[in-house]
């Protein structure tokens, strides 16, 4: 039987730099569920899917091929055969991303690549839904948030170094109404589940969140 932890969170929370960092020290495989979406998200761009546009995402999403493959411990993303790791963390994605993720079509197709990915390999995996929807019997499950402040300096900070343009305040604004999103849809919204630890990263340090979820392995086991 695999080991499964299920990192859920809203957005900017610091799930990807924590769960890539424990899988490093357990040597599990890191899944990160959000690119998966947000591959999907830019074959919607590139198809010129009109995001409000239910069933036109329904179609496109028939024709998106989404793969996992991991190169020197990293994820990378396949969309049809190209790696999109370089395209996919723009604004303009993620913002596509939280609304093509609300189509069930869309949540079908990638959960059913992620539990497979789960049930094959000793992995942490990031996302919305993990612990409520897509492995509900996780060995460890932790719901990472941190205050709206806190996550808008992170995403900015991050867009920066990579030479985006990008405005504080509009960041902000984007993450109030992604985690609007996220939290409301009627399919998976982002929530705790019951048996999910609640860690808020706000005045913690990225050593000291992985230390306590490494602690939680460590009960659980
Ligand atoms: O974590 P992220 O910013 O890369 O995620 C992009 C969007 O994908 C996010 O707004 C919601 C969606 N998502 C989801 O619905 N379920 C997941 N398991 C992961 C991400």
């Amino acid at each position: 039987m695999s080991y499964n932890i299920a990192i859920d969170g809203p957005a900017g929370a610091g799930k990807s730099t924590i769960a890539k960092k424990i899988a490093a020290k357990m040597n599990f495989i890191y899944v990160d569920t959000g690119a998966m979406y947000r591959a999907m998200a830019l074959h919607m761009i590139r198809s010129q899917v009109d995001p409000s546009d239910a069933d036109k995402i329904s179609e496109t999403c028939q024709s998106a091929d989404i793969t996992i493959r991991y190169e020197d411990g990293e994820q990378v993303v396949y969309l049809n055969g190209e790696n999109v790791n370089g395209l996919i963390r723009t604004e303009a994605v993620g913002n596509m991303a939280s609304v093509s993720s609300v189509n069930p079509d869309v949540r079908k197709k990638l959960v059913e690549l992620q539990q497979k990915l789960a049930g094959t390999a000793d992995v942490v995996m990031d996302g919305r839904d993990i612990g409520t929807c897509v492995l509900p019997n996780a060995n460890v499950k932790v719901y990472l948030t941190a205050s709206t402040a806190v996550r808008a300096r992170r995403r900015y900070d991050e867009l920066t170094v990579k030479g985006e343009n990008c405005d504080l305040k509009q960041i902000e604004a984007d993450i109030e109404e992604r985690d609007h999103r996220d939290m409301t849809r009627e399919l998976s919204p982002l929530r705790q589940a019951e048996d999910a630890v609640l860690l808020d990263s706000s005045d913690m340090t990225i050593d000291e969140v992985v230390d306590a979820v490494i602690q939680m392995c460590g009960r659980k086991e």
